[in-house]
């Protein structure tokens, strides 16, 4: 004891490629400042090239961020380098992460270039990124189904260029931990130079063993582990960055080394997450599920009652359960909330967003004694801090519903600013509520997913709604939250409607 290991999040962006996950600038940063607190090693905040939007926000995440190194990724080009040389500029520490496949179906099919130009268009991306900066990642797109030889090769050749951080990827989660481990051992082994750069993981979860290979590679010799809050990214997601902190931490006897993460900040950063990209936490995800802790069986609970080890092999409070903390109350006061909402990362832009999240607040403090930390992000995030950029609105709504009534729902809301009124019958309020909207707005949209989560407990908490839709190829998220679940839907619909009005151009990086 006691290696370093490197903690590379990618939850802005690999993360944001989930159907739907797409986060705003503001949204962006929120996860970037509880990053930061969570001591993360590298912020990937995003995928520069892939937008002004994705540029802009990883430029203010690098403005803000003082504690950990912000990246953006680049595709193997010169337009790529030089839009994330930009972003990455005003950092105190920035990296540049370049990729391109190295596996033979990528090279044929998807680049539709010859092995010798892959590797000259690494090598020239690493050096045009060096101009940047001196700290420059390079990956093997997947690696885990690219040549052994091949991949020598590249890496050799691009540590020459300068590269400092190589990645080795299991992009579409195919390997498992005996080979990925034996991968990357013989990869340390075999590349001229290995030991001048930090070697580094990122695998995808398609067949659950992200986090197992990950690890594999940990014992093999990786020091940087890429990976997300919650598992999210493409498809079946990344590891999860909970997972392999506490793997390490927890079985400190096998691995030998430990990350900097301040483990009380994870489910702080997990609900975040979670609220924002409108992705809920399956109740028994290790770490970080409400079920993680809670022992059912009498036996489980008496044995815990008498020795807590006896089934316990982390402690809640250590990765950040029971720091629901009571935050405000119905008497706290404009300055008080703003103090409140700094802390929590939350900055909003003008007098006038201020002054609509307190009149939020009290109204939430009217129907609601206690205000937690949860339910304070949750309001801000209900309607987005760019409140009035917003093409829909809700005004207000009444909804009955009755045993042996069809229900019906009455709703008023905005439409750029214009008041309109809706009303529907459906199967129930929900149905009734989403129906009434569709009838105005038209959007044509197919729902993909509603759920409902509570975002503390009791039975006056606010119920957080996520509402999926897909229009045209697109999927987006919407979320709104309430102490009334119905409202909360009506919440989420609109949010929806308002992310697919706002349509975002945006070139995918692996596409
Ligand atoms: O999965 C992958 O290969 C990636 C690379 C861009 C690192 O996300
Ligand atoms: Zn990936």
């Amino acid at each position: 004891m006691n290696d370093r290991l490197f903690i590379f999040d990618t939850t802005l962006r690999d993360g944001e490629q989930s159907p739907g996950a797409s986060m705003t600038r503001e949204e962006k940063l929120r996860i970037a400042r509880q990053l930061e607190k969570l001591g993360v090693d590298v912020i990937e905040a995003g995928f520069a090239a892939a937008s002004p939007g994705d540029a802009d926000a990883i430029r203010a995440i690098a403005e803000a961020i003082q504690d950990s190194t912000v990246c953006s990724l680049a595709r193997a080009n010169e337009r790529d380098i030089h839009a994330a040389g930009g972003a990455i500029k005003p950092a105190r520490s920035g990296r540049i992460h370049t990729f391109i496949a190295t596996s033979p179906i990528h090279m044929e099919k998807k680049l539709r270039m010859q092995p010798d130009q892959v590797v000259e268009a690494a090598v020239k991306a690493v050096r045009l990124a060096r101009e940047y900066t001196d700290d420059v990642e390079f990956s093997a797109e997947d690696a885990v189904r690219s040549d052994m030889d091949f991949l020598v090769r590249i890496f050799t050749e691009v540590i020459k260029a300068g590269a400092t951080t190589i990645n080795v990827p299991d992009t579409v989660g195919y390997s498992i931990p005996a080979l990925w481990g034996e991968r990357m051992k013989q990869l340390i082994e075999r590349v001229p130079g290995s030991d001048k750069v930090i070697w580094s993981t990122h695998c995808h979860n398609d067949l659950g063993m992200a986090v197992a290979n990950s690890l594999a590679a940990v014992m093999n010799g990786a020091r940087q582990v890429e990976c997300t809050i919650n598992g999210l990214g493409e498809r079946a997601g990344n590891a999860s960055l909970e997972e392999i902190v506490m793997a390490v931490r927890t079985r400190r006897d096998v691995f030998n080394c430990d990350t900097r993460i301040d483990a009380t900040q994870i489910v702080p950063a997990s609900k975040l997450v979670s609220t924002i990209t409108g992705y809920p936490v399956q109740p028994n995800k290790a770490i970080v599920g409400a079920n993680a802790f809670a022992h059912e069986s009498g036996i489980h609970q008496d044995g815990v009652l008498k020795h807590r080890e006896t089934y316990e092999i982390m402690r809640a409070e250590d990765v950040g359960w029971h720091a629901n903390r009571l935050t405000l109350g119905k008497l706290s006061g404009r300055n008080a909330f703003k103090t409140k909402l700094s802390e929590l990362g939350i900055v909003l832009d003008s007098e006038e967003a201020l002054n609509a999240a307190f009149a939020r607040f009290k109204d939430l403090a009217d129907k609601k004694r206690e205000i937690f930390d949860e339910d304070l992000q949750a309001l801000v995030s209900d309607e987005g801090y760019a409140a009035g950029q917003e093409r829909y609105k809700l005004v207000s709504m009444k909804v009955c519903s009755e045993t042996g009534e069809v229900p019906h729902a009455q709703l008023v809301f905005t439409d750029d600013g214009a008041e309109k009124e809706a009303t529907g019958d459906g199967s129930g309020p929900v149905d009734a509520t989403f129906r009434a909207l569709e009838s105005v707005v038209n959007s044509g949209a197919d729902l993909l997913l509603y759920s409902v989560n509570n975002i503390t407990s009791g039975t006056d908490a606010q119920g957080e709604v996520t509402v999926r839709l897909a229009q045209d190829g697109r999927v987006v998220n919407g979320q709104g939250a309430d102490t009334d679940i119905v409202v909360a839907s009506a919440k989420a619909y609109l949010h929806a409607l308002n992310k697919l009005h706002s349509k975002r151009e945006r070139a995918h990086p692996q596409v």
